[in-house]
């Protein structure tokens, strides 16, 4: 697709003064924001995201790629949009699935950086799914962006701090990889990586009763795990993840609710009891 965008670019003619408009979710955003930062070796491009996950989290923070047939996500570059234009109301014609699966992220922003407003969305969570307080949205959609450019500006090219934004990703990521991108929505895939990361949290200093904020992610209406899955195949995938370092993976781990930090070289074995952890609950639909 990326090819035949750079086909059409060089026939109209585009120079550097255009700008190239990503409408769309996450998957159009990354795609005309690469497009947009490699073609002409960047041309300027705006985004208007329409899902409740590109409106939260990809549109912000200047990460646009595309995958390769080998694998997702390894050819990208660092090109923020000249501005992101944010519309509720889009999410109307949204399916459920979809605006469930977004509120995944915005489950983590209230995890790893603002326990009020962490408090905030398991008071209101169905409501916020359901788009009855467009209001109440805004605020929210509102408070994930401001927490992501907070976390971006401090660390842009990931260098430390911004990978926070993982929690719940390592596992995630591994069970998007084992169910062949076919099975999970991105953001449900992350809702059940973050049940296995709370675990290990619980493991670490994380000394706050984890199942109120399984309770929380079950309220997403989660798909359940393939009942084939096995912790050995996830771990293999883990050690794939493109995330992880050579001295190791870097696991993003809660201290308490609104205050992620990372964590290496967490042992095989507790990793391995946290899969089990999250393949044994009963979450999904
Ligand atoms: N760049 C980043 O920082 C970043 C962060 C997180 C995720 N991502 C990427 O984002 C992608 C997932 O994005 P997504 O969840 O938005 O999925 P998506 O782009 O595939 O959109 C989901 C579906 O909703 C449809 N759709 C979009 N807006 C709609 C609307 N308003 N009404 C009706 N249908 C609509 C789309 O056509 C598509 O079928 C993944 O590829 C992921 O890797 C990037």
């Amino acid at each position: 697709v990326a090819n035949d965008l750079y086909t059409q670019l060089i026939q109209l003619g585009t120079t550097r003064e255009d700008v190239i408009i990503a409408l769309g979710g996450g998957v159009v955003g990354d795609l005309a924001g690469f497009v947009a930062s490699t073609f002409l070796r960047g041309v300027p491009f705006i985004q208007v995201p329409t899902t409740v996950l590109a409106q939260v989290d990809s549109s912000v923070g200047g990460k646009v790629g595309i995958n390769h047939a080998l694998g997702k996500n390894l050819i990208g570059s660092f090109y923020h949009p000249s501005f992101v234009l944010i519309d509720p109301l889009v999410l109307e014609t949204l399916d459920e699935r979809e605006r469930s699966a977004g509120f995944a992220e915005v489950i983590k922003y209230g995890l790893i950086a603002d326990k009020t407003f962490f408090h905030t969305l398991q008071n209101n969570i169905d409501s916020l799914i359901q788009l009855s307080d467009f209001k109440l949205l805004q605020t929210v959609l509102e408070r994930c962006c401001q927490i992501k450019v907070d976390i971006v500006q401090a660390d842009e090219k990931e260098k430390g701090l911004r990978a926070i934004l993982n929690f719940g990703h390592t596992l995630g990521h591994a069970l998007e990889a084992v169910t062949n991108y076919e099975y999970f929505l991105h953001g449900e895939a992350v809702a059940w990586g973050m049940i296995g990361a709370l675990y290990l949290s619980e493991k670490y200093d994380f000394n706050q009763d984890i199942k109120s904020v399984i309770h929380l992610i079950e309220k997403l209406s989660i798909p359940e795990l393939p009942v084939n899955i096995a912790a050995g195949q996830i771990i293999h995938a883990i050690k794939r993840d493109k995330k992880r370092k050579r001295s190791g993976q870097v696991w993003v781990l809660l201290e308490q609710i609104g205050h992620a930090y990372l964590e290496q070289n967490i042992p095989t074995d507790l990793v391995r009891e946290a899969t089990e952890y999250m393949i044994r609950q009963k979450v999904g639909i």
